[in-house]
């Protein structure tokens, strides 16, 4: 008989400042409801220099492992397209931050908005094998775009950490997935680039072909149909490509069904709505968000879309277990975005324009404003100076 195998425990950090999107619609001369509804955004996390994708990773990590759980961490496996070095691995930098075992595993693993999802399928794979094994998998990005440009309202950033784990206590996931691999120039960003270049309306339509795509071949693949279904996570580049997403599919289902995944879906961009696009986080914090704001019950089958732009689209799918809700820490997530500060559009502009520069000079970063555990201190000697409290 074959183990059960999933996502044991979820972590998720993302820093404590956030523009609101009426605000920012206002100096950009739009319409707030287009944001708001439109776009389907209504704040965006400001990433201040002090974070990167290494200490955002350590600050979601750290949530979810105690000392006998880094024990039996085999492997981290990092998605993200925010990468801070073209050679060493984020994992690296964050096994030792996180003060892991000399005798674990970490790699990178990059593929636009889909990096996470291969990482959760090949540590679901490693624990089948390995079964006392637990693998670390973390989405951790900063999405930028340029200022006044369209992509503007689609930025945000942070990080979702999960354990893969045999007997999960989240989600067991099932064995059947569907993927599917095209060479597509909707979203890149060559390595000279600080922000993304996107042809955004031809990417939201990718994006549609691919879930389609996906998902009539997960259903050919295992006979299901939607009404096996009680919700579906999705990539949220911003709220509305999600509700796209399930409005292809919800004439499928019977009226009282559709009223049950709508309800869900609501639920599962509630966070997102708040943090905006975290690239190959945000199918994840969706999921949390599911779990955290959704009325589940044990054994729900939970659909998911991964999409990342270039591009590769995954449906797979996987089962609530009884004690999901132990889990996350709920109470720490909410307090999380409740404490976060509110900055002005100028004072947005103005962080965006202090990333850490692209010239290897030495820095040392105002670090008083940041009280995140795990934060960048600055560079120095090409090297850069992470700190933990
Ligand atoms: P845009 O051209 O500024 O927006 O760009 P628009 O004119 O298409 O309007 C957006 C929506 O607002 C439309 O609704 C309007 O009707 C509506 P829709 O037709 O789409 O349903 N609207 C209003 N609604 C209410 N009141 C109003 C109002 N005015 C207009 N007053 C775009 C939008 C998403 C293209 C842009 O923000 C962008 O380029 N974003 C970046 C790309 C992106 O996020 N693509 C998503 C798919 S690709 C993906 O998910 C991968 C990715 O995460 C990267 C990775 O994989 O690494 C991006």
């Amino acid at each position: 008989m074959s183990i059960s195998v999933g996502i044991d425990k979820i972590g998720f950090y993302t820093p404590g400042l956030y523009l609101d999107m009426a605000e920012l619609a206002t100096a950009r001369g739009e319409d707030p409801n287009k944001y708001l509804i439109g776009i389907g955004q209504s704040q965006q996390a400001v990433i201040p220099p002090t974070q990167d994708v290494v200490t955002m990773a350590a600050n979601a990590a750290s949530q979810i492992l105690t000392p006998e759980v880094k024990d039996d961490v085999a492997m981290v496996l990092f998605g993200t397209e925010s990468g801070i070095d073209n050679s060493k691995a984020t994992a690296v930098y964050l096994a030792h931050l996180l003060d892991l075992s000399s005798h674990t595993r970490a790699v990178e693993l990059k593929q636009a908005c889909y990096g996470a999802t291969a990482g959760l399928q090949l540590a679901a794979d490693y624990v089948r094998v390995h079964p006392a094994a637990k693998v670390l998998v973390i989405g951790a990005d900063i999405a930028r775009y340029g200022l006044r440009t369209a992509g503007e309202v689609t930025q945000g950033g942070g990080a979702v950490a999960m354990l893969v784990a045999a007997n999960p206590q989240i989600l067991a996931l099932e064995p059947v997935s569907s993927y599917h691999t095209a060479d597509v120039m909707d979203f890149w960003r060559p390595v000279y680039r600080t922000e993304a270049l996107v042809d955004g309306k031809y990417s939201t339509n990718v994006y549609l072909d691919f879930f389609k795509t996906v998902w009539t071949d997960y259903q050919q693949q295992t006979q299901r149909t939607i009404a096996d279904f009680d919700a579906f996570a999705f990539h949220l580049p911003f709220t509305k490509m999600g509700r796209k997403g399930l409005r292809q599919i919800l004439p499928e289902a019977a009226a009282d069904q559709q009223a049950t995944l709508k309800a869900a879906f609501e639920a599962s961009q509630e966070d997102n709505r708040h943090v905006g696009n975290l690239y190959t986080g945000s199918l994840y914090l969706s999921f949390l968000s599911l779990l955290r704001h959704g009325q589940l019950t044990a054994g729900n089958r939970i659909g998911f879309f991964s999409y990342g732009s270039g591009a590769e689209g995954e449906f797979f799918s996987g089962l609530l277990q009884p004690d999901f809700r132990q889990g996350f820490d709920d109470a720490a997530l909410t307090q999380l975005l409740a404490q976060r500060q509110r900055v002005s559009v100028a004072e947005y502009e103005a962080i965006y324009r202090r990333q850490l520069s692209n010239d290897g000079r030495d820095v040392r970063l105002a670090v008083g404003d940041d009280d995140a555990p795990y934060y960048l201190a600055g560079r120095q000697n090409q090297q850069r100076q992470y700190r933990h409290r």
